[in-house]
């Protein structure tokens, strides 16, 4: 074994010298102090306090010291190393402190701000309203039959017994749907004046054609859906609307039938007491035909010839206008393949936005297609 080196003089080891631990502490110090946040700090606490650290390092050289040397040269680390921790602690304490006030404001949830300002929709009042109709005529055994938008002309007239001349075809109440450049899609054969022979329905009574061909007799069946007319879209019109229909077709129907059935919708969308009344009219596909009003659900009547108590609802008319109806013309049920000689059966039609309108005081068209949750949410979630 080789002696102690008593010659070693520590002094003379570069990174034991006072001025070097001093040196290396206050880089250590000025490191943290610069150190920004916590991660800056972990980064000088690594290069500072870590094992490759200058300062780690000379703590190793103690051991390699005479005894004499050790102690002193302990101290000088140590306290070096002591000032070091205390100070990395002194600064990570300070950034802790400093990001959790910046959390605290940054993250801060305000209680008071209301929770619940999305506004929630609601089903559309004319959905509503035409189920609730076609609800009536279910409970009473009638079926839901539906037919498509995009129609054949042969169904939406023809079938009806509209004349080829019939004003209703001409271009100012009826879209017709261009027929394809290639020939295909849009519908196929294209009829007389050019056109495509597929128009968007006019009105819901194409479903009558449909149903009778579909079932043989006896049918009873309620027909909800969109129909299209080329209006402007105004305060009173709307060039795509919404129609129930309703047709029953069985041995014996009569007009009573009809005028029962309507008083009994009536009655059962309005109240008791209330009731229809029929004014001759033309529809090419009934026959007799009828234009139906319905009493007056807010005045009852009573507002007629009585100036000091006018009612705005029926323009103290006393009476609805409703829709057209009528005993359906033997040529249709001939058409759709139903012997006229055995039945007989009665249709009767009406929009539902001017039911809606008088209904709930509705007073422009427009509000139901503008798809503005304001307007829905005061019907509520009617089912
Ligand atoms: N389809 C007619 C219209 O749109 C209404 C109607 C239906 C008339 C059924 C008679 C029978 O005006």
């Amino acid at each position: 074994m080789s002696a102690p080196n008593k010659s070693y003089d520590p002094v003379e080891v570069e990174a034991l010298k006072p001025e070097e631990i001093e040196r290396l502490r206050d880089e250590a110090l000025a490191a943290f102090a610069a150190a920004g946040d916590l991660d800056a700090l972990q980064e000088a606490k690594v290069a500072h306090t870590g094992g490759a650290s200058p300062l780690a390092l000379a703590n190793r050289e103690i051991g390699a010291l005479p005894p004499h040397a050790k102690a002193a040269a302990g101290k000088l680390v140590g306290q070096a190393r002591a000032a070091v921790g205390k100070a990395l602690a002194g600064r990570q304490a300070e950034l802790e402190a400093e990001r959790d006030a910046r959390v605290l404001v940054e993250e801060a949830v305000d209680v008071t701000l209301p929770y619940d300002r999305v506004p929630a929709g609601a089903r559309h009042p004319l959905t509503t309203m035409m189920e609730r109709v076609a609800d009536v005529f279910v409970s009473m055994g009638y079926e839901i039959a539906e037919g498509p938008e995009v129609e054949a002309e042969w169904f939406n007239f023809d079938a009806l017994n509209f004349g080829p001349d019939h004003p209703a075809r001409q271009m100012q109440d009826t879209f017709f749907v261009r027929p394809a450049e290639d020939g295909r899609g849009a519908g196929g054969a294209e009829s007389a004046d050019g056109e495509s022979g597929v128009v968007l329905r006019t009105h819901t009574s194409p479903v009558q054609a449909r149903a009778l061909l579909d079932r043989r007799p006896p049918v009873y069946v309620v027909c909800p859906g969109r129909v299209y007319r080329t209006d402007e879209l105004d305060a009173t019109h709307t060039p795509v609307f919404h129609q129930i229909e309703l047709l029953a077709v069985d041995e014996g129907l009569t007009m009573a039938d009809l005028k029962g059935t309507l008083d009994h919708m009536v009655r059962s969308l309005f109240g008791a007491g209330m009731k229809t009344r029929l004014r001759p009219n033309f529809f090419p596909f009934t026959e007799p035909s009828a234009e139906m009003d319905m009493l007056c659900y807010v005045c009852r009547g009573e507002s007629v010839g009585r100036p000091d108590r006018p009612c705005r609802t029926c323009s103290s008319e006393g009476w609805i206008e409703l829709g057209g109806c009528g005993m359906v013309n033997p040529r249709v049920l001939t058409a759709c393949g139903v012997d006229p000689e055995k039945y007989s059966g009665f249709a009767f039609g009406f929009g539902i936005e001017r039911m809606l309108m008088f209904r709930h005081n509705v007073e422009d068209m427009r509000d139901m297609v503008e798809g503005d949750v304001r307007f829905t949410r005061p019907f509520g979630m009617e089912i």
